[in-house]
């Protein structure tokens, strides 16, 4: 039988280092320990005492994507048929993101804070954040500006962490009542609140609000506490008429970093840490070749212009000019007229209850289906293969959906986490004392290569 693991082991010059992991082997769950020995030499170890020999590649940090093809576990371990095979040169390599502004001034890429992203079942990317000395996980959301979490004083909000004022010293109830509002109307409600709120390491005293009627988010199925909304203070109904900023802009304002920039790498492992955001610059480790870069062209969500795509050779116009880059939605999300021609064009597949379109998982990989090039700004495009726009379903492994989810009414698309997790994506909020003027994102090849997604 196969499975494949992604590993990242930390880099360590020299000595040997040792990886704990837990694997499923024909459906049971199995320990072993991944030991890095030299640059091209390392070893897996299960509990049962089977060593295979492997190899894990070294980058920055070590990352190795490895096949263990396991035909027998039962036999003595001398005779245990293995091989760990290194996918890298053997799988295709995405192509590098070429196009976008000429012109662009190189990015830093030393930031000066950096999180650590945990992967909630392929749907939710979070970060551990300090608001005063309180810990909370928070869903880091690119398409909404404000910081929330759950208080205390809320009876919906379910037992998850919740903020507590009185314990903050130094903390301040503005008593200015907020609401935030999502795709699909569900509504938070607060008062905005002030203390100090800790990303990544980056510490500066923030607005934020504390929800006392959290019904219509924090559902019981959700684990986070709330939300960091990374959009531009202009889209937030409570700080923009206020003049107050959100916490990304007031912590550069408080020049906690001297580039307004922060980048983001969506990790595929789910249930797992792994991603990463950085503040004030980028992280090279993430991506590989060129960050494009292509101007805002309306402050608020992070909101690009957006050409249509192309289907393998045929151009698909789109009803809408605009796309919208969120880490806060699942999936595609795009009108659906063009999600109809879309689905056409694909072809042989049905409308799931979900309203995703399914397929025979073996178009993943059968070159049935070309690729798919989403195209930004008149001259960037992204290409998305077939085995990245077509997606594993967790209940069914012969039954497959598509990265497309339609929405009636929306006059622009978002490139949801089904997008961003093959590409990179940094973050330039221009200068925010003169209206986000120049304002721009950027993206990459996210690295570790996105496969499948
Ligand atoms: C599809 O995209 C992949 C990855 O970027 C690339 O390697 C491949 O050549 C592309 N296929 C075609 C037919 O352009
Ligand atoms: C903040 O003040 C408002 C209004 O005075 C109050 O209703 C709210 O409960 C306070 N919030 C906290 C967290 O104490
Ligand atoms: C920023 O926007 C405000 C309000 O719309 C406007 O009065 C001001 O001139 C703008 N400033 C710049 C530098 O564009």
């Amino acid at each position: 039988m196969k499975f494949l693991v992604l590993l990242t082991l930390s880099a360590l010059a020299g000595a040997p280092s040792v990886l704990a992991k837990q694997l499923k082997i024909d459906g049971v769950h199995t320990n072993v320990e991944i030991e890095r020995r030299s640059y091209d030499e390392s070893r897996v170890r299960t509990e049962h005492g089977v060593y295979l020999p492997g190899h894990v590649r070294e980058e920055h940090e070590t990352i190795a994507e490895i096949q263990i093809d396991l035909k027998h576990t039962s036999k003595p371990p001398s005779q245990t048929s293995r091989t760990i095979k290194r996918n890298f040169e053997k799988r295709q390599t995405p192509t590098p993101v070429t196009g976008g502004l000429a012109n662009v001034s190189p990015v830093p890429t030393v930031a000066a804070g950096k999180s650590d992203l945990y992967n909630r079942g392929q749907f939710e990317w979070s970060a551990n954040i300090k608001i005063g000395s309180q810990t909370f996980e928070v869903l880091v959301d690119t398409g909404s500006a404000d910081l929330w979490v759950a208080g205390s004083q809320c009876t919906n909000c379910g037992s998850r962490p919740k903020y507590t004022l009185s314990t903050s010293t130094g903390a301040r109830n503005l008593s200015i009542p907020t609401a935030s509002t999502y795709l699909g109307g569900r509504t938070v409600r607060g008062h905005l609140l002030e203390d100090t709120v800790t990303v990544g390491g980056v510490a500066v005293r923030s607005k934020f609000a504390s929800v006392w009627d959290g019904a219509s988010q924090l559902t019981s199925d959700i684990k986070w506490s709330g939300i960091l909304g990374l959009a531009f203070t202009k889209l937030s109904p409570t700080l923009y008429p206020r003049g107050y900023y959100n916490w990304f802009e007031e912590a550069y304002r408080a020049v906690k970093f001297k580039h307004g920039i922060f980048g983001l790498y969506l990790h595929t492992t789910q249930n797992s840490w792994g991603g990463d955001l950085s503040i004030g610059g980028v992280n090279p480790a993430k991506y590989r070749g060129n960050i494009a870069w292509v101007k805002i062209v309306e402050i608020g969500t992070w909101k690009v212009n957006f050409n249509g795509i192309n289907f393998g050779t045929t151009a698909v116009t789109s009803s809408v000019s605009k796309a919208v880059v969120d880490s806060g939605t699942n999936f595609i999300l795009i009108p659906t007229a063009d999600f109809n021609k879309i689905t056409a064009l694909i072809g042989g597949g049905i409308i799931n209850a979900d309203g995703t379109y399914g397929v025979d998982c073996k178009r993943k990989k059968d070159g049935s289906l070309p690729n798919i090039t989403i195209k930004l700004d008149g001259n960037l495009k992204l290409t998305l293969t077939p085995a990245q726009y077509i997606l594993y379903n967790p209940g069914d492994a012969n039954w497959c959906n598509t990265a497309f989810l339609p929405s009636t009414g929306l006059d622009f698309w978002i490139l949801g986490t089904n997008f961003l997790k093959a590409y990179y994506t940094a973050y330039n909020i221009g200068w925010v004392t003169a209206n986000n003027s120049d304002a721009k994102i950027g993206f990459a090849v996210a690295y570790p290569y996105a496969l499948d997604l």
